[in-house]
């Protein structure tokens, strides 16, 4: 990225207020493990927005330590998170923040490969008596797999909910194949690509593509349930 792109980085995250000192302590201690989180810019972003909708129920497809879960229940402390992870080493982890943080308590973990879950899912709504529907979901886990979270996640939908897919623009790549890296990701360059010409495609669909941290596709779900 150029400088211009990083002085604007450091000048928007100057003005960044973490929720509490505790998530911040989580947060930092991701960073120097180098493990995945959200971007300063992005959780600031999500902040707004779910102050703006409010949703009783979020769904959030990758979990990595658990810092994005704990920050959706400790924002909105009426609200129940249902979380996703199939990595081992990060199912570990984020049991004992859920265990351990204030919040924690609200968030149903689901572990496993989430197109699998997403299916059990939708199955298990199919026979429950009340079943269990979405206003928000974040989607953050595979990068080639965008197409099918977002297929699934929406059959557990309420009609007018939000979907918001981080990294949509994958550092750069999805736009410029000579930054450092491309050819690396290209497998999944090629399947973020598609899946952003599939929404923009949906004309059931009202979608806002950020270029806030390291991008964002804001998707309105206009219709009815899908079945
Ligand atoms: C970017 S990290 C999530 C970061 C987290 N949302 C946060 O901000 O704290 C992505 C996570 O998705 C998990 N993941 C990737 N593909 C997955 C899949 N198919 N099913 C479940 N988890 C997956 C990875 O193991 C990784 O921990």
């Amino acid at each position: 990225m150029s400088t211009f792109n990083e002085q604007v980085t450091a000048f928007i995250e100057s003005y960044y207020k973490p929720l509490d000192e505790k998530l911040d302590e989580l947060r930092k201690e991701n960073e120097e493990k180098g493990i995945p989180i959200i971007l300063k810019e992005t959780e600031s972003f999500l902040s707004l927005i779910l102050s703006l909708i409010r949703p009783g129920q979020i769904l959030e497809i990758g979990t990595a330590y658990g810092y994005s879960a704990l920050f959706f229940a400790r924002s909105l402390p009426e609200s129940k998170i249902t979380t996703i992870e199939r990595s081992q080493k990060m199912i570990q982890v984020a049991s004992a923040n859920f265990e351990n943080f204030q919040g924690g308590e609200r968030i149903d973990f689901r572990t496993g490969d989430a197109t699998e879950i997403l299916d059990q899912m939708i199955q298990e709504n199919a026979i429950k008596t009340s079943p269990c529907f979405y206003d928000f979901v974040f989607i953050d886990a595979g990068k080639s797999h965008y197409k099918e979270f977002f297929d699934k996640a929406e059959k557990l939908c309420n009609p007018g909910a939000i979907i918001v897919c981080d990294n949509i623009l994958m550092h750069g790549w999805i736009v410029d194949s000579s930054f450092e890296g491309f050819k690396r990701h290209r497998t999944n360059i090629k399947y973020m690509k598609k899946f952003i010409e599939y929404i923009k495609e949906r004309a059931d669909l009202t979608v806002s593509l950020l270029s806030s941290g390291d991008g964002l596709a804001i998707i309105r779900l206009n219709n009815e349930r899908k079945d």
